[in-house]
């Protein structure tokens, strides 16, 4: 099958969070399933660009409203993702060093699709199916449709996989000429409560929708940000899919960002020396349990309530307890986190900003890793950290209620329900209990260890999702 993933992330090219993790996972193993997946993302100027050779695939123009823009398609020569990856340039619009963030995102968005569905209307050789990720991809599906420019698209297949509903992309309809050639009689399809909303358009028009967790899923019926009675009202074409990790990349016997190997049958030593080397790094004491908290420090993850529950644990617990953080997002987070570190030199420290190496070391050596998110369409931290024998303490919600059972149920995690301070000191506890019991330790990480999440085993889900098309 020929498949065309688009996405705005893409690990190694560009990452922000797990959506940067799946586009670079689930392309390659695809192709190593024996299908033809191939990716196109905007081109950053980020250092893989300047890494990697390049070699010219299409040039083209577009317009926006009435600015007629030029765009060049570049490819990766040597395949070395494991699938053939497309950047495309839009002079000053797309290359620029941050992936989000920027006052023009919405117009830098619609400019990549519009350029996306233009490229692709010229192909003589057409995928079988194209795949979109987020809303930043969420009015490709209308125009394959509904553009008279791009009506060669219509009859394939357009599928849209939700990681976050949280974020929808909605604009004015002020900014409607920004969609090429619209027909004001299908305005009801790009439009929810008043907007142009570019993730409800992808739900109404992509031929079949998937979260990245069954219970995302079920939870967006009641809770989506206020599309609750979209997805009521779509569900018909609504499945959930989980997401798989990259177990070649996520490996702690192979993974080059650590020093000190190991798998199931070794390891203690293993960890240990992991620990060992985090800690003294950061003055930490390494003989304490070392819990870990690895992420965005926005509401969805409920960061907002870590500065209280560690601060507390830490005084509750003094001097039996460790903690280091990384992560970066909501300045007062920050600010919060960062002034423990002179607080507990010892047994604390916060490192603001993204790291990726620092993120393999610490799913490597920490005892538990903190999840306890308002909201997780799925999460890769937790499948990372069972990998690397690291206990996950998560709140019961999407993703993480699939993928972890309480140590009560003879799982090899810890689950609490609320998302409140009280209930993280609480897990927290129960952790410190368990740490004093080697048992029941080893047993949880070692059943951690041992569940396979790779993407051999969803990526045929996938497969399914698309043939249900045909
Ligand atoms: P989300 O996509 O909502 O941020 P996920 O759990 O799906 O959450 O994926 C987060 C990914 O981003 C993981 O690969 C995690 O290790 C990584 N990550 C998050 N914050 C940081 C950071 N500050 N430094 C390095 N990696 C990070
Ligand atoms: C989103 C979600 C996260 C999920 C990731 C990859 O960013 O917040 O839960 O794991 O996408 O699908």
């Amino acid at each position: 099958m020929k498949i065309v993933h688009v996405t705005a992330e893409c690990y190694p090219v560009a990452k922000v969070g797990g959506l940067g993790d799946v586009a670079g996972a689930l392309p390659k193993y695809q192709n190593l399933a024996g299908e033809d997946a191939k990716l196109i993302m905007p081109m950053y100027k980020t250092p893989f660009l300047y890494n990697h050779e390049w070699e010219n695939a299409y040039q083209g123009n577009a317009s926006i409203g009435n600015h007629a823009f030029e765009f060049t398609v570049i490819k990766e020569k040597h395949n070395s993702l494991g699938f053939d990856l497309y950047l495309l340039d839009i002079n000053g619009v797309l290359d620029r060093e941050k992936v989000y963030g920027y006052s023009d995102d919405t117009y830098r968005f619609l400019s990549f699709q519009i350029a996306v569905v233009h490229w692709l209307s010229h192909w003589e050789d057409k995928p079988d199916v194209i795949h979109c990720h987020d809303y930043h991809t969420g009015m490709i599906s209308f125009m394959m449709k509904h553009c008279y420019a791009y009506q060669n698209l219509s009859n394939i297949p357009s599928i849209l996989t939700i990681h976050n509903a949280q974020y929808q992309g909605q604009f004015g309809w002020n900014q409607v000429d920004w969609i090429p050639a619209f027909d004001p009689t299908v305005g009801g399809l790009i439009e929810w409560k008043n907007d142009i909303n570019p993730l409800a358009t992808a739900i109404k028009n992509s031929w079949k929708v998937n979260t990245v967790s069954d219970g995302y899923l079920h939870e967006l019926i009641y809770n989506s940000n206020g599309l609750e009675d979209l997805f009521e009202y779509e569900k018909g074409k609504c499945s959930g899919i989980l997401n798989g990790i990259d177990d070649q990349l996520w490996n702690p016997n192979t993974d080059n960002y650590i020093s000190h190997h190991y798998n199931v049958q070794n390891y203690k030593a293993g960890k240990e020396k992991n620990k060992e080397a985090i800690c003294k790094q950061f003055g930490i004491d390494g003989s304490k349990p070392l819990f870990a908290f690895i992420g965005r420090l926005v509401g969805e993850k409920a960061a907002d309530l870590l500065p209280d529950a560690i601060l507390s644990s830490l005084y509750l617990l003094k001097g039996r307890i460790s903690f280091i953080i990384l992560g970066s997002g909501e300045k007062e987070t920050e600010n919060q986190l960062r002034s423990i570190n002179s607080l507990f030199p010892s047994f604390y420290h916060a490192d603001i900003g993204y790291n990726e190496a620092l993120s393999h070391q610490l799913y490597a050596s920490a005892d538990f890793l903190l999840m306890p998110s308002r909201v997780e369409p799925c999460g890769l931290n937790q499948m990372y950290s069972m990998r690397y024998g690291t206990i996950p303490i998560v709140r019961r919600t999407g993703g993480l209620k699939d993928t972890v059972k309480d140590v009560g149920d003879g799982g090899w995690g810890i689950c609490f329900n609320n998302a409140t301070s009280e209930e993280i000191i609480y897990s927290i506890g129960r952790a410190m209990e368990i740490s004093h019991n080697p048992k029941i330790m080893d047993k949880m990480i070692e059943a951690g260890m041992q569940i396979d999440h790779s993407w051999n085993k969803t990526v045929t889900q996938y497969l399914d999702l698309y043939r249900s098309c045909f």
